[in-house]
């Protein structure tokens, strides 16, 4: 057997795997994207395409993507690239199937390396606001949060002190594997999460009305859950099926990486209902209920709708200062946002070391550190921009997040639903079933999954590409919203596309060369294999 290969690592419990899988998907998007792209899309109104997506888009692709992991990780595959070649091997030429493999593998790969590059910054910004909130850096009553986020951001010393310590961490759970690292770290990091997030949810209820009459916890509440219908939009709809997607982690390879781990007879259904359920109770019972009753009691509807993703670092702490015990409540918000944080990151994290020792036949843990270096390369332009702009303008990170965070998970998808739906029986289809108390029905993998999923797909990405091409997204002089150019502005934006481009590139060739390897006498017979 070569180095790399981990057929002994596996997860040690069932809930030692879920509390991992929910780590997975419980991240930044819950607590920090949720609540801004909620408020600033209506509140209740965004609930309503939110729960329709979760149903039509979510809980299928995930419940597919535990059952595609696991299949692979039965051929001893842990990446997306092998896998979907393996499905689509089944019902067309191996050939060709090598290209879907070649090019979801390189897609898969950009998604997790470079959302990985950006979000372990932030990472890194919540350790630092935690520290910055416990010593209580924001609460005197002079103090400009705006300035005082930029001035953080902007800080060497800051930036890469706290993003280091971030990579160093994640490199050493990451070499301990599967079941030695990450699942021991989600064991410790994910109680206690839920648990801060309990706290901070009864500090949020309780608040009343301190500032304004008008303004009050309960208030933001019935923001969220009371739908005007007349803020119902299509950029609402849109944001929604992408915030399932990050949300959920799924589109970006990593539930199936984590199920390929699982033993045969798992149960991916129930599995994929407990990830599903404490992904959904952190982001819209718990992250609801502390930010925007928080938001709205302080600082009112208005602030709250417009704050978009400076809501957390520069809009809350204004609220935490008036707060009574707010400099501890501050800081347990940005200890359980580091935390959350870091449970994701350690999957993307372990996703891109997977590949690079699938690909370079070395070890996990050499491929650990290795990956830690092209991290502090990869995410050095995120450092670089805030330090030297010293305005907190963030282009060339938005610019990824706009792509990688927000459209290819939708396309990475839809290539495996099509995979899954159109070149596998459906008798291997419903092997989803298999050790499953509670089974699905037919219809789910002939109606829902077959059609209706990639439907609703194909719609919104339409919309979506037409709203970027009119929006200037893809301008290659991208302009302010005001129309003007700045040339910072251009060379940012222009960069992470070159990155983008290449890391896709570059990673496509290399998961290519991989199957080529390690399937060639199927690809030179170039029949289909019927499993
Ligand atoms: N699912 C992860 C998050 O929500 C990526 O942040």
């Amino acid at each position: 057997m070569s180095k790399h290969q981990t057929t002994q690592d596996g997860w040690g419990s069932k809930l030692g795997l879920i509390l991992a899988m929910a780590g997975n998907a419980v991240g930044l998007g819950n607590f920090w994207k949720f609540p801004y792209m909620a408020a600033g899309n209506g509140g209740g109104a965004f609930m309503i395409p939110y729960f329709i997506a979760l149903l039509l888009l979510g809980f299928p692709i995930m419940v597919m993507e535990w059952q595609t992991g696991r299949f692979g990780g039965e051929k001893d595959e842990h990446t997306i690239g092998p896998m979907l070649y393996l499905q689509a091997r089944q019902r067309l030429k191996p050939k060709t199937a090598l290209k879907i493999g070649a090019i979801s593998g390189g897609l898969c790969f950009a998604i997790t390396l470079l959302i990985n590059s950006y979000y372990t910054h932030i990472v890194g910004w919540t350790l630092n606001y935690s520290v910055m909130s416990f010593t209580g850096d924001y609460m005197g009553a002079n103090v400009d949060t705006q300035k005082l986020f930029v001035d953080s951001i902007s800080d060497p010393v800051r930036v890469f002190v706290f993003w280091i310590i971030a990579l160093v961490l994640l490199a050493y759970v990451v070499s301990r594997g599967i079941g030695g690292g990450i699942e021991k770290w989600a064991k410790v990091m994910m109680p206690a999460l839920y648990l801060f997030a309990v706290i901070l949810v009864v500090a949020a209820l309780t608040t009343g009305s301190p500032t304004n009459p008008d303004w009050s916890a309960l208030k933001g509440l019935n923001f969220v859950w009371n739908p005007d219908f007349s803020k119902l939009t299509w950029g609402g709809t849109m944001a929604a099926c992408g915030q399932i997607f990050y949300s959920l982690s799924i589109g970006m390879g990593l539930i199936c990486h984590f199920a390929s781990y699982l033993k045969k007879e798992d149960d991916v259904v129930v599995s994929s209902v407990a990830t599903v359920a404490l992904n959904e109770f952190a982001e819209i019972i718990l992250a609801a209920s502390i930010v925007i009753p928080i938001g709205y009691a302080y600082l009112g509807q208005e602030v709250l709708e417009s704050a978009g993703p400076s809501l957390t670092f520069i809009t809350l702490p204004n609220a935490f200062r008036d707060m009574p015990l707010g400099q501890f409540f501050g800081g347990l918000w940005f200890l359980l946002l580091f935390f959350a944080g870091f449970t994701s990151s350690m999957a993307l994290y372990s996703y891109v070391t997977k590949f690079l020792s699938e690909i370079a036949n070395i070890s996990q843990k050499k491929a650990s550190w290795i990956i830690m270096g092209c991290f502090v390369l990869i995410g050095f332009p995120v450092a670089l921009e805030t330090i030297l702009n010293k305005s907190g303008a963030t282009y060339y990170f938005d610019e990824l997040d706009l792509w990688i965070g927000q459209y290819f998970l939708l396309i990475l998808g839809l290539i495996e639903v099509i995979v899954y739906t159109r070149f596998i029986s459906i008798r291997q289809q419903m092997r989803l079933n298999e050790g499953a108390l509670a089974k699905l029905p037919k219809p789910f993998f002939t109606i829902l999954l077959k059609y209706i999923t990639p439907l609703m797909l194909i719609i919104v990405l339409t919309a979506a590409t037409i709203e970027r091409i009119n929006s200037g997204a893809m301008a290659l002089i991208p302009k302010g919203d005001d129309g003007s150019v700045d040339p910072m502005r251009v060379f940012w934006v222009n960069l992470a596309r070159v990155v983008m481009i290449a890391v896709f590139v570059v990673a496509t060739i290399f998961t290519n060369r991989y199957i080529k390897r390690k399937y060639a006498g199927e690809l030179s017979a170039n029949v289909p294999v019927q499993e």
